[in-house]
């Protein structure tokens, strides 16, 4: 046997974990001084270009892990490297945000007052890119999620199907390695969530984003390539 062959029971060649685009490593985290314990000793690994579903009921955790993921917290102790970084520092965690991952939340967390088009210069210019670049690339994204015509529509006259999808395309805008999403279709009927997940899927298939999706819906988790069940603080292959 040399080093190059397949291992087995892992679907294929073994990656280097240089090679995942996220990885967590026994992560442990809790609230309120040790007295929640909400993570404990939680691992996972994320492909480039992989969908992988964070699945369990409310509380369990899933955005806790998220947080910990995309840097908006750190963990009590364990390793943790996203895109190469560690969303344990400082330094990290700016470029993390800035360049390498997009953030799809429950609600959408745009800017209310400002259009479609506005909100999506938000990303680009943390960046320093041209603004002509990223109108091409609003307009490219905007299209692909129906919402061409809405560009100049502010935000607050958006229904939640529509507000969800300028979300999407905030998230791709600097085209990330990873998005996180929490929940993306929580806050919307069955038919709308269902639209939207469909467009985050392949709007990410398509650019070869990794997407690691929390939600409690078994329909949702299904549809990803990999589902990662979330319990009693641990994460296990369902
Ligand atoms: N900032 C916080 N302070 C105290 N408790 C928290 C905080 N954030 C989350 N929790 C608790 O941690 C647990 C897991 O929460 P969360 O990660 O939001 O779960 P999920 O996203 O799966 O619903 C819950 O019991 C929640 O109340
Ligand atoms: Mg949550």
């Amino acid at each position: 046997m040399n080093d190059t062959s397949p291992t087995p029971g892992n679907g294929g060649a073994k990656l280097r974990k240089n090679d995942l685009v996220a990885w967590a490593d026994e992560v442990w985290k809790s609230y309120d001084g040790g007295r929640i314990g909400v993570l404990q000793g939680a691992s996972l690994e994320v492909r480039p270009g992989q969908m992988v579903a964070l699945w369990g009921p409310s509380g369990s955790g899933k955005s806790t892990l998220l947080h910990l993921l995309g840097g908006l917290d750190v963990p009590d102790r364990g390793d943790l490297s996203v895109c190469g970084l560690d969303p344990r520092k400082e330094a990290d965690r700016l470029m993390l945000r800035r360049k390498h991952l997009g953030f799809v939340f429950q609600l959408h967390n745009l800017i209310p007052d400002l259009t479609v088009e506005e909100n999506l210069h938000v990303p680009a210019l943390a960046v320093g890119r041209p603004r002509g670049e990223s109108a091409e690339r609003i307009r490219e994204l905007t299209e692909k999620v129906g919402l061409g015509h809405r560009l100049g529509h502010r935000i607050q006259d958006l229904s939640g199907g529509e507000r969800q999808r300028t979300a999407i395309c905030r998230a791709l805008m600097n085209s990330p390695g990873l998005i996180l999403a929490d929940e993306p279709t929580g806050s919307l009927d069955e038919k709308t969530g269902e639209t939207v997940f469909a467009l985050l899927r392949s709007l990410a298939e398509r650019e070869g984003i990794a997407v690691v999706l929390a939600t409690h819906e078994r329909r949702f988790a299904e549809a990803c390539n990999h589902i990662l069940r979330v319990r009693e603080g641990r994460l296990s292959e369902v």
